[in-house]
């Protein structure tokens, strides 16, 4: 049997038509879009077709989307850019505290150079709760940084509650949207009723290496990077033409063949619920993300362990944090869910891209079943330890997020 690759929130494979895309790029328009030239004017045009096709996928103007080198850059941007444009307004922050790091860090960045960071808790499927916000929100909020769709446990936002709380309570404070794991998977909330968004390639079947902010028409931030005049001298430094081409084309590709996702994910959720002793972080499919599901196993105490013996079998999946280190500590996002035993340190996260099938998700509830039995067994002898000492695996690395 072919290998099961159930680790798209980490990273997805590149479809064949943007490898194409971006080859050409690199074969025949490899000129510098600030290049006077012919070949600068072709590359120059490129760049101008994907930012409209990204925007006809964002639903926003062409202009208002600025090219990084990914999802955390843009991340980065976000909160700095904002954070250090209102400092005259105030100094507290918002934030869920199940963030992705690259918004995480910048904040406490931020609160070292005086800013008050403030981590509103969640509820137990990982979703920010009106109330909880409500009595965070002060007139001198100056950003509100809200994640689209949690890429451990796949909760989402109820924008429409959400948003209207913000702007009544915190009319200054600028409201970005880490959608790196929704584009092109979930509807955005409505551009215009947010200042930035940021976006990752590599998540949809892209390049790595590439990514996007989107900020709104008016929004003030302050630039990120300074020598050239590139995306309207917010973000000097060459195109990176190949990448953005591949991206933008990624995005749109995903999201007219990303509607089987969902009946997916139910399929293999239905599956593993099967297995004796299962348990689920986060939404129940269709409440959540479409694409994301984390789920332990009573006496599966170590999620790496499980992951390790999946891949054995040639699923591949990852624990439940981004940010599992050498020292494997427990994931933000699990604790701030008041997860605990088992569902905190044995969670894994199945993940499925726009490629994935429904033999695919039989053979990962066949080989998880059979996993699950067999390391119970092990533990049953005390000897579960020895099973995660796969050479297959590295282990000194954080998990892709
Ligand atoms: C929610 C979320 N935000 C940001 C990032 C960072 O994106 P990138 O890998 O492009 O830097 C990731 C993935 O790593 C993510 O899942």
């Amino acid at each position: 049997l072919a290998d099961v690759y159930l680790d798209n929130s980490a990273t997805t494979r590149v479809w064949p038509e943007v490898l194409e895309v971006m080859a050409a790029v690199y074969r025949d328009q490899y000129g510098n879009p600030s290049s006077l030239h012919r070949r600068g004017v072709m590359a120059e045009k490129m760049l101008d077709t994907s930012r409209q096709e990204l925007a006809g996928v964002v639903g926003c103007h062409p202009d208002e989307l600025y090219f990084t080198s990914g999802g955390t850059e843009a991340n980065n941007w976000a909160v700095f850019g904002l954070a250090g444009i209102r400092r005259p307004r105030g100094r507290r922050i918002i934030a869920t505290a199940v963030e992705h790091p690259s918004v995480l860090a910048p904040l406490d960045v931020l609160a070292e150079r005086g800013f008050e960071v403030i981590r509103v808790p969640v509820s137990e499927r990982g979703e920010l709760e009106a109330s909880q916000l409500a009595v965070a929100l002060t007139p001198d909020t100056v950003l509100v940084t809200i994640m689209a769709v949690n890429n451990e446990v796949g909760a989402v936002q109820d924008w429409e509650i959400l948003l209207p709380l913000v702007r009544d309570r915190s009319p200054h404070a600028a409201v970005h949207v880490d959608a790196v794991q929704a584009l092109a998977k979930l509807p955005l909330p409505s551009p215009g009723l947010v200042d930035t968004m940021s976006f990752s390639a590599h998540k949809l079947h892209g390049p790595q290496g590439v990514g996007a902010l989107y900020v709104r028409k008016g929004t003030r931030i302050l630039p990120l990077l300074f020598g050239g005049e590139q995306e309207r001298k917010m973000r000097a430094g060459t195109e990176n033409v190949a990448g953005v081409a591949g991206f933008a084309l990624a995005a749109r590709l995903c999201r007219e063949r990303g509607q089987q996702l969902a009946p997916l994910l139910r399929e293999l959720y239905q599956g593993l619920a099967g297995i004796p002793g299962f348990g689920l972080n986060g939404p129940v499919p269709g409440e959540g993300a479409p694409h994301i599901l984390n789920v332990y196993f009573e006496g599966i105490p170590r999620g790496e362990v499980l992951v390790h013996a999946l891949a054995e079998r040639g699923v591949y999946a990852s624990t439940g944090s981004a940010c599992h280190s050498r020292r494997s500590r427990p994931s933000h996002v699990l604790s701030a869910m008041h997860r605990s035993g088992d569902a905190l340190t044995g969670a894994v996260r199945f993940s499925l891209g726009a490629a994935t099938t429904r033999e695919e998700i039989q053979q990962a509830v066949a080989a998880t079943a059979a996993t699950v039995a067999e390391l119970r067994l092990h533990s049953g002898k005390g000897s579960q330890r020895g099973t995660g000492g796969h050479g297959a695996l590295r282990r000194d690395r954080p998990q892709g997020s």
